[in-house]
C-alpha cells in the first residue's frame, strides 16, 4: 500500500482551462472600459459527482447552494469591502467572512476526516464530544488544544468563524453550516463533499487534488475487480438484526453500490425488502433457506459492545441450529464494518470511510476475492476471531499541522 497524491484528471484541468480563458475575456473586457482593473485567477472547485450542492464564484465572494434544504451559504473574502458591511442571517442565506481563522464542529456525529485531508484540524477549537474516531482530533483535545462545548447552548459557538453541523435538526445559529455528505447516494458522491468544506477555507486546490486521487483510485479499483472473474460473482447480504428479535437486509443504495464495484451481487431486491422475525417458525425457515445462497455475510447489527460480539452472537441472534448449509461459515466469510473503534461506541466507518472510499471497496474486493496479503482498513471477519483495533489519542503518529494524505492503493 502506497501513499501519494495523483495530479488532476486531464477532465477537470480542461476545465480549468476554460475558466481562465472566461476569466481573461472578462478581464479584457472590462480593461477596455476602465484600464485599471486587473484580472484575478482563481482556484475554483465544481462538483462533477455529488448532486446535493454546488458552488458559485464572484470576484470577491463565493456562494454554496445546499440543494436539500434550499439554504444558500454567502461566503465573502475577508480582505474584501463586503466582509465589514454585509451580514445576513435569514432561514435561507447566511453569511460567512472566508478563509476562516478557526472553527467548531458538532462532534456527535461529524466526520472530521474531511478537515484533516484538507490540513485543517489545527483550526479546529471546538467541539461538542469526544465521540471522534480521529487520533489526532482525539490528540489536540487530550492536549488542551481543542475546546469542549455544551451543544445546548448555540450561541457558544458565535467565538468561531463557522460551527459545522451535520444532524440538522437542532436550533441553528447564525454561523451553523450544514455538512451532509450522507444524503448522496453513492460513495465517490460523498466524498467530493471535501470540496464544500475546502471553500470556507480558500482550500480549492487541496480539495480537488484529493478528489481527483480518491476517485481515480476508486475507478482503478473497481476495473480491477471486473476483471475478477469466475463463473459466478459472490452473493453479499448486508445484514442486521434488531433488539425485537427482527432481521433485515439493507436497501441502502450506498452498500448496494459497493458491492456491485468490488465484483459482488447483492441478493435479489424481491428477497431483501422483506424483514424476517426470528420468532416465527415460517420466517425462520425463509431466512434460513436465502443464507444458504449467500456466499459472504455482512452483520451489521448494532451493539453497545463491538470487542464482544463474535460469530457466535451472530449464530445466536439468528438462532437457527443446523447451520451445515451456510456457505459463509463453512469458508469463514462473516464480516463487521466495526473494525476501528472509538471507546467502543464511535466508528470510523462512520468517518474515514466516508471521505476514502477507495478504502472501502478495496477492503471489500479482498472480503470477495480474498489473496490474505491485504489487511483490511474497517472490515474485520468475525467467522476468524478478528477482533476490533481501538483508536486512541497515541495512535496519532503524523505532524497535525499538515494535511493527511489520501491513502492511494496499488492498481
Ligand atoms: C491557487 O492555487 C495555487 C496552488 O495551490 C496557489 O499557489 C495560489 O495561491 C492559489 N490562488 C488563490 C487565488 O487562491
Ligand atoms: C484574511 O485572511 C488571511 C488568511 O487567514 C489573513 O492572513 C489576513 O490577515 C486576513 N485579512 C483580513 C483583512 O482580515
Ligand atoms: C449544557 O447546557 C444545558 C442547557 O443550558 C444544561 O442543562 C446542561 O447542564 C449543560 N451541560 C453541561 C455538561 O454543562
Ligand atoms: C476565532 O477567530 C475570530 C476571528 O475570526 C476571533 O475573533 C476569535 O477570538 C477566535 N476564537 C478562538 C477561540 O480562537
Ligand atoms: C473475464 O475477464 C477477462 C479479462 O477482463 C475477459 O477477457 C474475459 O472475457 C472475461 N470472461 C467472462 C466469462 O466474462
Ligand atoms: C414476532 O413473532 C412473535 C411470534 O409470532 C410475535 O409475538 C412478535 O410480536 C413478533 N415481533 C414483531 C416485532 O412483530
Ligand atoms: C464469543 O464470545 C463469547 C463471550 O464473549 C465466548 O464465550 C465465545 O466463546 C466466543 N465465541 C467465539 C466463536 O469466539
Ligand atoms: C468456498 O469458496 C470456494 C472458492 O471461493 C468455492 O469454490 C466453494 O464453493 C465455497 N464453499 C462453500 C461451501 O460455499
Ligand atoms: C467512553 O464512553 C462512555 C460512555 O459510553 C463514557 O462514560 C466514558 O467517559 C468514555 N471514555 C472515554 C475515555 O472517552
Ligand atoms: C504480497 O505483498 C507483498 C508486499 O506488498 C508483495 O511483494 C507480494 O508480491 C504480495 N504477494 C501476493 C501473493 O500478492
Amino acid at each position: 500500500m502506497s501513499s501519494s497524491s495523483s495530479s488532476s484528471s486531464s477532465s477537470s484541468s480542461s476545465f480549468r482551462v476554460q475558466i481562465i480563458f472566461v476569466l481573461f475575456i472578462s478581464g479584457y473586457l472590462q480593461g477596455a472600459n476602465a484600464a485599471s482593473s486587473t484580472v484575478i485567477v482563481r482556484n475554483i472547485s465544481k462538483t462533477e459527482d455529488a448532486v446535493n450542492f454546488h458552488i458559485y464564484y464572484g470576484q470577491t465572494f463565493k456562494v454554496i447552494k445546499n440543494v436539500v434544504d434550499g439554504k444558500s451559504y454567502l461566503l465573502i473574502q475577508n480582505n474584501s469591502r463586503m466582509a465589514t458591511r454585509t451580514k445576513y442571517c435569514t432561514p435561507r442565506i447566511k453569511s460567512f467572512v472566508i478563509p476562516l481563522s478557526n472553527y467548531s464542529a458538532d462532534t456527535y456525529s461529524f466526520p472530521v476526516s474531511f478537515l484533516e485531508l484538507l490540513g485543517l484540524l489545527g483550526s479546529m477549537k471546538g467541539i461538542t464530544s469526544d465521540s471522534v474516531a480521529s487520533e489526532c482530533a482525539l490528540k489536540l483535545y487530550e492536549t488542551g488544544e481543542i475546546e469542549m462545548m455544551n451543544r445546548s447552548e448555540p450561541q457558544q459557538f458565535s467565538e468561531f468563524g463557522a460551527h459545522f453541523i451535520s444532524e440538522t435538526d437542532q436550533p441553528q445559529a447564525c454561523n451553523f453550516a450544514n455538512f451532509v455528505p450522507l444524503v448522496e447516494d453513492y460513495p465517490l458522491q460523498r466524498a467530493e463533499w471535501i470540496k464544500f468544506l475546502g471553500v470556507f477555507a480558500n482550500l480549492e486546490t487541496r480539495a480537488n487534488k484529493v478528489y481527483d486521487a480518491i476517485k481515480e483510485n476508486y475507478l482503478c479499483l473497481t476495473k480491477v475487480a471486473a476483471s475478477k472473474n469466475g463463473s459466478f460473482k459472490p452473493i453479499v447480504a448486508w445484514m442486521q438484526y434488531y433488539d425485537s428479535g427482527i432481521w433485515s437486509f439493507t436497501k441502502e443504495t450506498c452498500k448496494l453500490k459497493y458491492v456491485e464495484d468490488a465484483g459482488g451481487e447483492n441478493i435479489d431486491n424481491s428477497i431483501s425488502k422483506i424483514t424476517y422475525n426470528t420468532s416465527n417458525p415460517d420466517d425462520s425457515e425463509e431466512l434460513h433457506a436465502i443464507l444458504c445462497t449467500v456466499d459472504v455475510v455482512i452483520d451489521e447489527t448494532y451493539t453497545l459492545d463491538p470487542a464482544g460480539y463474535n460469530q457466535s452472537s451472530f449464530l445466536e441472534n439468528i438462532g437457527v441450529e443446523d447451520k451445515s448449509c451456510f456457505g459463509f461459515i463453512a469458508n469463514q466469510s462473516l464480516w463487521r464494518y466495526d473494525k476501528r473503534v472509538q471507546n467502543l461506541t464511535t466508528l470510523d466507518w462512520n468517518d474515514g470511510a466516508v471521505s476514502q472510499p477507495q478504502l472501502v471497496l478495496a477492503d471489500l474486493i479482498e472480503v470477495l476475492f480474498p489473496n490474505g496479503n491485504y489487511s483490511t482498513t474497517y472490515f474485520r471477519n468475525i467467522a476468524k476471531g478478528e477482533g476490533i483495533v481501538s483508536i486512541g489519542a497515541n495512535m496519532c503518529g503524523r505532524d497535525i499541522s499538515t494535511p493527511l494524505e489520501p491513502t492511494i492503493l496499488s492498481c
